[in-house]
């Protein structure tokens, strides 16, 4: 089992302040589709390289110490793609956890999943269960896998929790504040990530984390998510270390 390792001297080197690593990451993993393209190849490899890059940015996230990494696997809206290619992803998925179980559990990584999985494939979903079930218990990275996730339908999801709540006399009307909202989503337990990556140039958000971006810094990157490497990752970090957070207040120097 490989264990990983952390070489100190080359993050030093990419002048990164490692005392101000974002507790959480969160990341549209965008640009599959149009890194194949570019390479004269199917979709599916572009899928395939993609999860390439996953495996690598969980391990480089962890070798940072960042705690919380959210990545965005499958959306809602993703059902919408032709059935070729969601059958793809699905088992591009199951092999990932088959693959990389192991190693992701010895090295003490945390998998939860965001999103209704229920509505996954049964084999997909079981192997899934039991990749949350045997890392449940690690405490090192939380790797939050979105999966069948829209930030929409996690609102509507959480609302509708908080009503049956009121309802049946577990919750006051007036209790209900953003701290409490917070701990009906399937986020609940993580703090909002401060630092939101995509890749491949796109500037939306997608239904992504809708409630939990607010004060995100969003770094847009131009690569492909197959060439987002421990690179890119570092030059993300940079650009947000360098980024002023004032979350709707002033700079340090007006007050
Ligand atoms: C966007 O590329 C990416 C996705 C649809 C989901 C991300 C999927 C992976 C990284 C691989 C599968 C993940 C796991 C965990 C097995 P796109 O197809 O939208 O690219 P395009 O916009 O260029 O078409």
């Amino acid at each position: 089992m490989k264990i990983w390792k952390n070489n100190m001297r080359k993050i030093a080197s990419e002048n990164i302040d490692m005392d101000r690593i974002p507790k959480h990451i969160a990341i549209i993993m965008d640009g599959n589709g149009r890194w194949a393209k570019q390479q004269g190849m199917p979709r599916t490899m572009g899928h395939r390289a993609g999860v390439e890059a996953l495996r690598n940015i969980v391990r480089f996230s962890s070798n940072l110490g960042v705690k919380y990494l959210t990545v965005y696997a499958f959306s809602t809206e993703n059902w919408r793609r032709p059935q070729s290619e969601i059958g793809i992803l699905m088992s591009l998925l199951k092999e990932y956890v088959r693959k990389e179980l192991d190693e992701l559990n010895a090295n003490n990584v945390k998998i939860r999943i965001l999103g209704d999985i229920y509505q996954l494939p049964k084999d997909v979903l079981e192997s899934i269960l039991f990749a949350c079930q045997k890392t449940k218990d690690n405490t090192g990275l939380i790797f939050n896998l979105a999966l069948n996730y829209g930030g929409r339908a996690e609102l509507i999801m959480a609302i509708k929790k908080i009503i049956n709540d009121v309802q049946n006399n577990y919750l006051e009307t007036e209790e209900i504040n953003e701290n409490l909202f917070d701990s009906y989503l399937y986020t609940a337990g993580c703090p909002e990530p401060e630092l939101l990556i995509r890749t491949s140039g796109e500037m939306r958000l997608s239904n992504f984390l809708l409630w939990q971006v607010a004060y995100s810094e969003i770094v847009v990157v131009k690569e492909c998510w197959p060439d987002f490497n421990e690179k890119s990752l570092h030059d993300a970090i940079r650009t947000y270390q360098n980024r002023e957070r004032r979350f709707g207040g002033i700079k340090k120097v007006e007050e």
